[in-house]
């Protein structure tokens, strides 16, 4: 495989994907974003000169655009992780979450037909097209239910899940309908560098770091499996490289949390990392609030499947991960102010007016 078409990477797993699979030189990357206030360019500077990569700033709902570039580029495969990603903004927005999650996905899958059919046998049978999902789309679980699996029924509580459960739908049906080789994974919580700071665990360590309070929905007590990053990068690397076609993968981190837990355990690194007054803990801002509506009690993955097929698992442990993540946010102030400010999408409404950045 040697050019993949990566979209929504300029956001939190989709930057650390292209850092990564340049890193490993796993393939040359497009990296196509509309670059909403999730994204950060700042991300991914490291690899602006960089032969092998390239940006372009661009809409995944834009047929026109996606079409050229695939003419273009040519990409051996398609990472979809554009979309709008936070479960609090959906209940507040759900129609920019169809827009881009259900609607774009499909205007993204038509321009992949469009491509694909017209590709010599040889590069038809090559080409994947793999939408990264959601555990949320199966729903909520009881603390006796079993983990979710790939058998799971799709019973979306938000309206982020549901528009992802749409999009998913639309990937399996381009697969049975007109043959498109598409995959779908199926993943948990994810944390780790780069996420932006509306999300638990982000938003714990900078306003905690500020003496800001900790705000926890309900009684704390829901659980979440959370992964870091790399491993979930690592996983989709080995779902395009070696996944059936028309499957769906599970990923999930082994590693449940409440809430709290979660919390509290950042809030001790950080007495380590940052002490500040005597016998101040920053637990001491945690703050219980109003519960989010329809608020899913537990996720829990069982990724036996990926483990057996792909011999893939999570290897970060949740103390070392976490505990990187607080020093990444300590270390990068400057991403954080300029986010907090608002002074990045200024900058990106100055410089990225013209697409294309840099070239394959
Ligand atoms: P994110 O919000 O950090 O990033 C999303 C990126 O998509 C942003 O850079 C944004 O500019 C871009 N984007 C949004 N709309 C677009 C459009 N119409 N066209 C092109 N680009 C667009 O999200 P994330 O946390 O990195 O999640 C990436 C994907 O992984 C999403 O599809 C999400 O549903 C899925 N996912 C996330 C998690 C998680 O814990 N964060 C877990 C499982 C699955
Ligand atoms: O499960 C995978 C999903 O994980 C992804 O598909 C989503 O894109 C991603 O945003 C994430 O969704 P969650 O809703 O689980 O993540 P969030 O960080 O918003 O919340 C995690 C848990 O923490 C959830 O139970 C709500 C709670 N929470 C969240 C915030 C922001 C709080 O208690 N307080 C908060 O301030």
């Amino acid at each position: 495989m040697r050019t993949v078409l990566v979209t929504g990477g300029a956001g939190f797993i989709g930057a650390n994907f292209i850092l990564q699979a340049r890193g490993a030189q796993w393939y040359n990357v497009v990296n196509l974003d509309k670059l909403t206030y999730a994204s950060n360019l700042q991300n991914l500077t490291a690899l602006e000169n960089e032969p092998g990569y390239c940006f372009i700033r661009g809409d995944i709902g834009d047929p026109q655009l996606v079409s050229h570039l695939l003419q273009q580029y040519q990409p051996d495969a398609v990472i979809n992780f554009a979309a709008e990603s936070h479960v609090d903004r959906s209940i507040l927005n759900p129609l920019t979450f169809a827009l881009t999650n259900v609607t774009g996905t499909l205007q993204l899958l038509e321009a992949c037909r469009a491509y694909w059919q017209k590709l010599p046998l040889h590069k038809q049978e090559r080409f994947r097209f793999l939408q990264v999902s959601t555990d949320e789309v199966y729903g909520s679980l009881s603390i006796t239910d079993s983990p979710f699996c790939e058998d799971n029924p799709y019973a979306p509580n938000s309206p982020y899940a549901a528009s992802k459960a749409g999009a998913d739908h639309f990937v399996r049906a381009y697969y049975h309908t007109y043959g498109l080789p598409t995959l779908i994974t199926n993943c948990s919580n994810n944390y780790g560098p780069r996420q932006f700071p509306e999300k638990l665990i982000p938003l714990t360590i900078l306003n905690a770091m500020e003496g800001q309070l900790l705000p926890i929905y309900g009684d704390g007590q829901n659980i979440r499996d959370w992964l870091y990053v790399s491993d979930h990068c690592e996983a989709l690397h080995l779902v395009l490289q070696q996944g059936k076609v028309g499957e769906t993968y599970c990923i999930g981190g082994q590693n449940e949390q409440t809430n709290l837990m979660v919390v509290e355990k950042i809030c001790t690194i950080l007495d380590e990392l940052l002490p500040s007054k005597p016998n101040f803990s920053h637990s001491s801002l945690i703050t219980f609030v109003k519960d989010r509506p329809g608020h899913d009690r537990r996720y829990a993955i069982d990724c036996t499947k990926m483990n057996r097929e792909l011999g893939w698992k999570p290897t970060e442990s949740f103390d070392t991960g976490l505990l990187k993540t607080v020093q990444w946010y300590i270390n990068h102030p400057q991403w954080v102010e300029q986010i907090r400010t608002g002074a990045y999408q200024s900058w990106i409404e100055q410089n990225y007016t013209d697409r294309t950045v840099n070239y394959l």
